[in-house]
């Protein structure tokens, strides 16, 4: 078969991105506007900001996308775009700015799961690679600022279908990286300076327990309706964890002073985070990223377990983690599991991953109609 290009745009978040990947395996570009400055003041993400960068950026970001790629709009062969999860202003942006090219160009129009994306970009990892080989059951951890999900994904033909086996029943936990990092002064988003402080303090120095889910019928964990078990997440009491021991500890002061000198700095770079973390926050800090970690790579590995997966993906912005990485290439290698992760690039908000998630659709000429709209609880659904 002749290669196929496909285009895809991603605006969910707080990302504008657009890429262009041949035949659901080949990145020709990959090209991410963050737009991290304009939150960073608010220590989240403001949805109404979020839709107006995205307006603001969405056409240079394309131009861009097709430039590196050696593309123009006539020579794409389909648009792939995020139809959601995510917020749904930021969602509207890019969909509307697909249809409109679509509708110009008189091309296929493709709508993808953001969740199938951060899926499909393990996939598109290692066929970049040269590993067309992936053995099923796989069960994919999708672990970001919005999600802790865990999916059951088969493949038949050339169809997809995702079940879920768990998710978070409150926080996710790109989410409380970026709770935690706030609190302390850390600023946004947190999982990345919380990773890299991590080796510069003690992980044993505080214990902390994450809350497990109980059920009626099971003690240990919840159960499906079909009496299968389920492996659901809990974040928000670690992060109410910590708040409590920074007021324990007396460490507002110390927080604000560190707060102020970090917003004073452009772009703090690890020796400035390091300058005014003092032992006990790296340690607060290490503990807390470990604690975290466990938890995931534990409850990860009984789900793989208890439904027979043989392959393992972990995506997402969290799966950036360093020590997320090792812990679960550790703990999987002892259960002969073998793990993939998408590089980083792919791991935290992309297009790249929303273009290969689009070629198997395109493949069985799935395309979505031009009344379709954005969805900002849009179901990774079994087919
Ligand atoms: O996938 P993503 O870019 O956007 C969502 O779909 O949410 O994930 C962003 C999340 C943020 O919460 C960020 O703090 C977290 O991923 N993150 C990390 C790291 N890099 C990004 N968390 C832990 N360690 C990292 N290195
Ligand atoms: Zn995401």
């Amino acid at each position: 078969m002749p290669d196929k290009h496909i285009l895809g745009i991603e605006s969910s978040c707080d990302e504008t991105g657009a890429a262009v990947v041949r035949s659901g395996e080949k990145v020709l570009s990959n090209v991410v506007f963050s737009q991290i400055a304009t939150h960073q003041p608010y220590g989240g993400v403001v949805p109404e900001l979020a839709s107006r960068e995205h307006l603001r950026a969405i056409v240079p970001v394309v131009r861009k996308a097709l430039e590196e790629a050696g593309q123009t709009y006539q020579s794409v062969d389909a648009i792939a775009v995020t139809q959601g999860p995510g917020l749904a202003g930021a969602l509207l942006v890019g969909l509307s700015y697909a249809k409109a090219l679509a509708f110009a160009l008189e091309k296929p129009l493709i709508a993808v799961n953001h969740l199938e994306g951060h899926i499909h970009a393990v996939l598109l990892e290692e066929r970049q690679k040269g590993n067309h080989e992936v053995n099923f059951p796989v069960l994919a951890l999708v672990v970001s600022g919005g999600h802790t999900h865990l999916y059951l994904a088969e493949q038949k033909g050339e169809s997809w279908s995702y079940e879920n086996v768990g998710h978070t029943r409150d926080d996710a936990a790109g989410e409380a990286f970026d709770k935690v990092a706030k609190l302390l002064g850390l600023g946004y988003p947190g999982g990345p300076v919380i990773d890299r402080l991590s080796s510069h303090g003690d992980p044993k120095s505080v214990r902390f327990a994450i809350s497990q889910i109980k059920h009626p019928d099971r003690k240990a964990r919840g159960k499906a309706e079909d009496g299968r078990a389920r492996f659901d997440f809990s974040y928000s009491g670690i992060k109410t964890a910590v708040l409590r021991y920074v007021e324990t500890h007396n460490m507002a002061s110390a927080i604000e002073k560190r707060r102020k000198a970090l917003t004073a700095i452009a772009k703090p770079k690890l020796e400035d985070y390091l300058a005014v973390c003092e032992p006990e926050t790296r340690n607060l800090v290490a503990s807390f990223q470990r604690t975290m970690v466990e938890d995931l790579v534990e409850k990860t590995l009984a789900a793989a377990d208890y439904f027979n997966a043989v392959t393992l993906f972990v995506t997402g912005g969290v799966a950036a983690n360093n020590e997320l990485r090792t812990r679960f290439e550790e703990t999987a290698a002892q259960q002969g599991l073998p793990v993939f992760f998408p590089s980083r690039p792919l791991s935290t908000d992309n297009a790249a991953m929303i273009a290969a998630a689009a070629y198997p659709k395109w493949l069985v000429k799935e395309f979505a109609p031009m009344d379709f709209s954005a969805e900002a609880s849009l179901p990774l659904r079994k087919l």
